[in-house]
């Protein structure tokens, strides 16, 4: 058939069932996203014939002689050059974070009329973002600006500066993992995966496949390597217990892994998964982690010994922690009032519109992958571990990537492919699917948290006891990590001299859990500042002085029942007072607003959360910036730019010390052949460490182009914000400048951060809701965050960056829920099912910021990727309590739940 995309004729034959996204994906127009296959997510839509359509559902004949136009064809639709106004409008508002979802906002936007552009709720339903919370995106069809122009002034510092893949961003030229014109050999592997939660397997039987056209190989059990590793990356590999192989001979959970076909082409890979005939000698499987704990209880990995690092594998736990400080005994002795009660959470999922997927190949016998990673440095590692292989014998680098949130902190996809490249000699690619995603990779660690606190009348708390169960799953991938973090700063906020822990990251025959957004954080945080509020109406204290008359101050350091693991912390910066503050004054302000009518009741609450800036144990970054000729740096970093920002921070922060604009800053990133080393963009990192490095690599190199000019500086300390080593901005520039255009021969400076010492972030959160009694319904009627973020490097990043985590936040605490059925099947793996927010279920948050500067951060910022979904489900929670007084301890406030809570209580 004959169709024409944009500027191009093609001539192509649909394969029987082929969708247009998939042609044109094939035809080069990369721009089409792939993040559902059902037409649910946005991110594949494209005009046929000038109309919106999602092309994942649109069959490709039904292209056939008629004008398609992608991403790519639409400033053309408007005359223009290079942008379609529309393009320009998310360009002037940033209205995208990974930029995964914009080809297909933007197109969607474009074809709205006026009437349709007053409704976008209903008029931008199709298309979802995970990242921003939709604020800036709408600000972007509004037409409103938010990024200011290069206007030469040297400082960028504290400005709004666009970031650099803004235009590759909104014309779709920006590459993502996948998006690549096949090589030369090109195969294609499918995972066959596990029906059963716990099972031996006894034998694969591969003949029926390999018989299928197109199939060259099926891997095994018997194929991998027998070494034991975690999927789960960090600087330190001990971290994690090693407790999972590429192929298993025994599986844990419904959807893991039990063999590989890797084919010509998906379709033969998946007939080649179909085709093989699988043996299993199924095992009693348990589901919930009380149970797993009790003895006789089936053992997940009662295979393992000593060497994979499982603290107790005869009672299924992977971590524990116990630990107390002070005398929690005799301080709830002390106790005047005491508070106890459970609070549970529920799995939620990344949901990042990019899944996993990498690309492998052999480049002159260096195994090269490509990867969606956040930490391609620490994969690397891995897969030398694994293959036995040198480093110089293995290469990995991202492309941008889709949206991350914890969840690509992990190797799902790598060693697989790896292992089926060093088998084959061949290129091969694996992409997972939406339901792959749900099934097959890790959703947050679900929780049951009791909380006791004993607290004096005037509310002085004297003691707290936490004890954690948290759930890992059916491997110990960031088990321990998670439930560490997760016992620390949500009660080390807090001044009480009298703590007791008790923490248990529990295994069980479902999805493995992992790293997600706050890392453990949101869990207990929801329990504890739960808690806190009923301590507060029991005592008649309002919540706000309740906190006040706890919290650590600008002197204090945090108080965890485990105080050995907070040996480098360093408080740089104290903004939680003015956090409260703000969030007070804010709800104040919107006392007025009105339910949707008056049977709805009304109530606010508050939560607050900390977090230490940076993960312990070490995180190491890199940096080298070089002048080149014409007077452009070009800066090399390995941290991944996934959405949050880094590159423009970094951008910003060379600049900053150069004197120069941050478009005179070329980047180069994630790629480990460009590097030494950089433990990844995670724990939100990426601004803190990685930018300590590029401080450091750019102070280097002004310090050589200085030396060389021998310029005589004008040193004005109270200018400039270089940690004391002030330099008149303006002459330093215009000294600069010179030097650039003079400048012939490459002169460059390397820095480096070992990510220590760690300061500490806050943010406190405000809701004012309308609750439904006979719906159960929640409505916000006012979002409000604080953020103690030191000094904010780039004020319309850090707050879509607050604005995105509250918006995911409020789905995991009103309705996002990863279902699980008896059998131990996902039950709802699809966006349709899985129901993350879209536009019309999101208020706009409004972020404050509290006014400090860091003494350990980069130029006096400190990190704010992580930390503003800890504080939500709490705040919620709260408010819910305060409208209707019936207070509800298990996520999601699902109507039906809160429907149910309320009619116990005759609400
Ligand atoms: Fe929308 Fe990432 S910017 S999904």
């Amino acid at each position: 058939m004959r169709l024409h995309v944009n500027d191009t004729d093609h001539d192509a034959v649909p394969r029987p069932g082929q969708c247009l996204r998939t042609l044109l994906r094939e035809l080069g127009w990369f721009g089409v996203k792939k993040g559902c296959d059902s037409g649910d997510c946005g991110a594949c839509t494209v005009w046929l014939d000038g109309q919106p359509v999602h092309s994942c559902v649109t069959p490709a004949f039904r292209a056939e002689g008629r004008a398609v136009t992608t991403i790519e064809g639409l400033a053309a639709t408007a005359g223009a050059d290079a942008l379609h106004p529309m393009q320009r409008r998310f360009l002037a508002a940033q209205g995208f974070q990974c930029g995964f979802c914009t080809p297909g906002m933007v197109l969607t936007a474009a074809s709205l009329d006026q009437a349709q552009r007053r409704d976008l709720a209903a008029s931008m339903k199709g298309n979802l973002c995970r990242c921003t919370g939709y604020g800036a995106i709408g600000d972007a069809i509004d037409g409103i600006v938010h990024t200011e122009p290069d206007d030469g002034i040297a400082s960028a510092f504290g400005r709004n500066v666009p970031a650099p893949a803004g235009p590759a961003v909104v014309t779709g030229r920006a590459r993502y993992t996948l998006d690549a014109a096949p090589l030369p050999g090109l195969l294609h592997l499918k995972l066959l995966r596990s029906p059963h939660a716990f099972a031996r397997i006894v034998s694969v039987d591969v003949t029926a496949a390999l018989a299928l056209p197109g199939v060259q190989l099926v891997l095994t059990p018997s194929d991998s390597p027998a070494r034991l590793f975690s999927t789960a990356r960090h600087e330190n590999p001990l971290e994690d217990p090693d407790d999972t192989r590429v192929l298993d001979g025994v599986v844990r959970f419904v959807g893991q892994r039990v063999a590989a076909v890797v084919a010509d082409s998906e379709a033969a890979a998946e007939a080649g998964c179909r085709a093989l005939q699988v043996e299993y000698e199924v095992l009693q499987a348990v589901f919930d982690p009380e149970a797993a704990m009790r003895p006789g209880a089936p053992l997940v990995h009662g295979d393992k010994g000593p060497a994979s690092r499982i603290h107790d594998p005869s009672h299924n736990l992977v971590a524990a922690v116990e630990s107390s400080s002070g005398d929690p005994v005799a301080g709830f002795a002390a106790a005047e009032i005491v508070h106890e009660a459970s609070y549970t959470t529920q799995r939620v999922q990344h949901a990042s519109l990019e899944t996993h997927g990498a690309i492998g190949w052999l480049d002159q016998g260096c195994l090269t992958v490509r990867s969606s990673t956040q930490t391609p440095f620490l994969t690397r590692r891995a897969l030398c571990d694994l293959f036995d292989l040198p480093p110089e014998r293995v290469r990995v680098l991202c492309e941008r990537v889709g949206g991350g949130f914890g969840g690509k902190q992990e190797m799902l996809v790598e060693d697989i492919v790896a292992l089926a490249v060093l088998r084959t000699g061949r290129p091969v690619r694996l992409e997972f699917t939406r339901e792959e995603q749900f099934i097959g990779a890790p959703s947050r660690h679900p929780m049951r948290v009791a909380v006791k606190l004993g607290a004096k009348r005037d509310g002085t708390l004297t003691a707290i006891h936490l004890r954690v169960v948290s759930n890992t799953g059916a491997y110990g991938n960031h088990g321990p990590g998670v439930l560490h973090h997760g016992c620390s700063e949500s009660i080390g906020v807090y001044r009480c001299p009298n703590k007791r822990v008790e923490g248990y990251a529990v295994y069980t025959n479902t999805v493995p859990a992992g790293a997600f957004r706050g890392y453990g954080l949101s869990q207990t945080v929801f329990a504890v500042e739960s808690a806190m509020d009923e301590l507060a109406r029991a005592l008649r204290l309002d919540p706000f002085e309740l906190r006040r008359r706890n919290v650590i101050g600008p002197d204090g350091a945090p108080h965890s029942a485990d105080d050995t693991a907070h040996t480098d912390i360093e408080m740089g910066s104290y903004g939680l007072d003015q956090c409260l503050k703000l969030v007070e004054s804010a709800l104040r302000r919107g006392a007025g607003t009105k339910p949707p009518d008056p049977s709805w009741q009304v109530g606010d609450g508050m939560a607050l959360a900390m977090i230490i800036t940076t993960p312990p144990g070490g995180h190491f970054a890199q940096a080298r910036i070089a002048l080149c000729a014409g007077g452009i740096y070009e800066l090399t970093v390995g941290t991944a730019e996934f959405g949050n920002g880094t590159t423009t921070v970094h951008a910003q922060i060379a600049a900053a010390v150069l004197g120069t604009r941050p478009t005179a800053i070329r980047i180069r990133q994630s790629d480990t052949a460009l590097l030494g080393h950089d433990t990844g963009a995670y724990g939100s990192t990426g601004s803190v460490v990685a930018g300590q490095a590029t401080e450091r690599a750019a102070l280097a190199l002004r310090d050589r182009l200085l030396d060389r000019a021998a310029i005589q500086l004008c040193v004005d300390r109270a200018a400039c914000h270089l940690h004391g080593a002030a330099v008149q901005a303006g002459t330093a520039r215009l000294a600069l400048d010179a030097l650039h255009a003079a400048s012939e021969a490459e002169l460059v400076g390397t820095g480096s951060s070992a990510g220590t010492p760690r300061s500490i972030a806050f943010n406190v959160q405000g809701f004012r809701v309308a609750v439904q009694p006979g719906t159960g319904e929640i409505r916000i009627l006012h979002s409000v965050q604080a953020a103690d973020a030191g000094r904010v490097i780039n004020p319309m990043q850090c707050r879509g960056q607050v604005q995105g985590g509250t918006a995911q936040a409020i789905g995991a605490t009103l309705y996002e829920e990863l279902r699980i059925d008896a059998a131990g099947r996902v039950v709802n793996p699809a966006f349709r099912h899985y129901h993350i927010p879209a536009w019309a279920d999101l208020p706009r948050t409004e972020v404050l910021f509290a006014d400090t500067t860091d003494r350990v951060g980069p130029l006096g910022a400190k990190s704010m990727s992580e930390s503003p979904y800890n504080p939500v489900a709490a705040a919620l929670a709260n408010a819910v309590a305060d409208a209707t007084g019936v207070r509800c301890r298990d996520l999601p406030l699902a109507p039906d739940r809160v429907f149910r809570a309320l009619a116990a209580h005759n609400v």
